[in-house]
């Protein structure tokens, strides 16, 4: 069982890979995180070169995605929205629309920020974005401000209240894919 765990976020300090790391770490015995790094060879999404094969780094976003059982993001909010480098990987995995490699997936949404309110409009459009791609978007809605003052010194988590937010999100995500783990 493989899950790809995509980042919103492309710095090197980023709250949001952090929650994906420690999201890792909690997987059951048999549940495989993989951490996606490719995002930043992703090119600016231009219809003239959509076609086939699309650009090398798009086909392996695509394959990936299609390899995956299942995909869980997390990523932060700028300025009220998905930040605008995974919104166009998201374009890219998109076509074409009836094939697309997020059809039928079971995703789940994680949104962080600096502040109170955890990116709650970004992991809403988000959400909403998947859903028109038509991945199977589960109810997972976690939601973590503040989210710099709950890593340590070496930028791993160091919350429980976040970590059992993150086990119950994995709880969710795997239940679609009916794998069990322990509470
Ligand atoms: C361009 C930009 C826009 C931002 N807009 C918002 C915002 O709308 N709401 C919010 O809560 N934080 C916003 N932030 C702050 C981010 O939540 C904060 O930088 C966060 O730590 C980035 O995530 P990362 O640690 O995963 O890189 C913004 C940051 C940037 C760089």
């Amino acid at each position: 069982m493989r899950l790809l765990a995509i980042s919103g976020s492309l710095r090197q300090a980023s709250n949001s890979t952090a929650l994906l790391r420690a999201l890792a770490e909690e997987a059951p015995a048999g549940v495989e995180v993989e951490l996606w790094n490719g995002l930043r060879e992703i090119p600016p999404y231009d219809a003239d070169d959509d076609v086939t094969p699309g650009p090398e780094s798009v086909e392996a976003f695509r394959e990936l995605v299609r390899d995956s059982d299942a995909i869980v993001f997390s990523t932060p909010e700028y300025n009220s929205s998905i930040p605008g480098a995974l919104k166009n990987a998201l374009d890219w995995a998109s076509r074409p629309l009836a094939t697309n490699a997020f059809r039928n997936k079971p995703v789940a949404v994680i949104g962080s920020s600096a502040g109170a309110f955890g990116g709650v409009w970004s992991a809403a459009e988000l959400r909403k974005v998947l859903g028109a791609m038509g991945a199977r978007v589960t109810e997972v809605e976690l939601a973590v401000g503040h989210a710099h003052e709950k890593l340590d010194e070496q930028g791993e988590l160091a919350d429980d209240e976040v970590r059992d937010g993150l086990r119950e999100a994995l709880q969710t995500l795997l239940a679609e894919l009916r794998v069990p783990v322990a509470a």
